[in-house]
C-alpha cells in the first residue's frame, strides 16, 4: 500500500505557457519579452536533439541568451535521448523546471531525483502511445505531467482529441500530489476547452498564439478564459 503524502489538495490554476517554436529565431530575446508583456505565466522551450525526434532546436547557451529579457519561470521541454546528460547544462541556463520523456530515459526514478537536486522543478511527458503507469511509481517526484496532445518534434499539428482520456488518469492520479496537468500539441481556442475539462492546467501553445489576428496579448487571454469558463462550468 503506497502511503500517499499527507498534502492538502489544492485547485492547481490555470496557466499558459507558450512554445517559442514559431517565434522569430533571429529576435528570441524580444520575442521571449514580448510573451512576457503578453501575460504568459511561464515559457516552454522545446528542446530537439534530432535523434529522440527529427528535429534540432535550442542548446543551453541559446535559452541562456533569452533568460535577462523575461522573469517568467522557463521550462524546457527536454525531446532528447538520455535526458539526464543534458539536464544540468538547462538549469545552469536558467530552466527553473525540466520536462524529460519517459522514453528518453531508461532509469527515470534516478534521474527525476537527479533534477531536484539541482534545485530545479522535475517534470514527465508522455508521448501518445505510452500508457499512464509510466509515470505511475514516480509521480511523488514529478513536479508535472505532460501528456503530449500530439506526435513531439514539430508545431503546428492536429491536436490529438483521444488524449484527454489519458489527462483524466493523469489528473486523478495525481490528486493528491503538488504535480501540475501539463498538455501541449494542438491547443487553441477549439481545444483548450477538451483539454481544461479533462484536468489540465498547464496549457502549452505554440501556432495558436502566433496566429492569432489581434496579437498575442488577446490569444492568451483568450486561451485562459475559455479554459476557466470550462472549469467554472464543471464546478458549478
Ligand atoms: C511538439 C512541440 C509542439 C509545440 C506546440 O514537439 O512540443 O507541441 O510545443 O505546438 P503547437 O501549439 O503549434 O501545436
Amino acid at each position: 500500500m503506497r502511503v500517499r503524502p499527507t498534502y492538502r489538495r489544492r485547485v492547481r490554476p490555470i496557466e499558459i505557457a507558450p512554445s517559442v517554436l514559431p517565434a522569430d529565431f533571429s529576435r528570441l530575446g524580444e520575442e521571449v519579452a514580448a510573451l512576457e508583456e503578453a501575460g504568459v505565466d511561464r515559457i516552454q522551450w522545446d528542446v530537439m536533439d534530432g535523434r529522440f525526434v527529427p528535429n534540432l532546436t535550442f542548446g543551453p547557451d541559446v535559452i541562456a541568451a533569452c533568460r535577462p529579457y523575461a522573469s517568467v519561470l522557463f521550462e524546457a521541454h527536454l525531446m532528447v535521448e538520455e535526458p539526464v546528460l543534458l539536464a544540468e547544462r538547462y538549469v545552469e541556463a536558467g530552466c527553473g523546471l525540466l520536462i524529460v520523456h519517459a522514453e528518453a530515459d531508461r532509469h527515470l526514478h534516478r534521474t527525476l531525483g537527479a533534477i531536484k537536486a539541482m534545485g530545479a522543478g522535475a517534470g514527465v511527458a508522455l508521448n501518445p502511445s505510452t500508457p499512464v503507469d509510466a509515470v505511475r511509481h514516480v509521480v511523488d517526484l514529478c513536479d508535472l505531467i505532460l501528456v503530449m496532445t500530439v506526435n513531439p518534434g514539430f508545431g503546428g499539428q492536429k491536436y490529438i482529441a483521444t488524449m484527454e482520456e489519458k489527462v483524466a488518469e493523469v489528473a486523478a492520479l495525481v490528486e493528491d500530489f503538488d504535480c501540475d496537468v501539463e498538455v501541449d500539441g494542438g491547443i487553441g481556442p477549439d481545444t483548450v476547452g477538451g483539454a481544461a475539462a479533462a484536468g489540465a492546467n498547464v496549457l502549452v501553445a505554440g501556432s495558436a498564439l502566433y496566429r492569432d489576428p489581434e496579437g498575442l496579448k488577446h490569444a492568451v487571454a483568450d486561451l485562459r478564459a475559455r479554459a476557466e469558463a470550462v472549469r467554472a462550468g464543471s464546478s458549478a
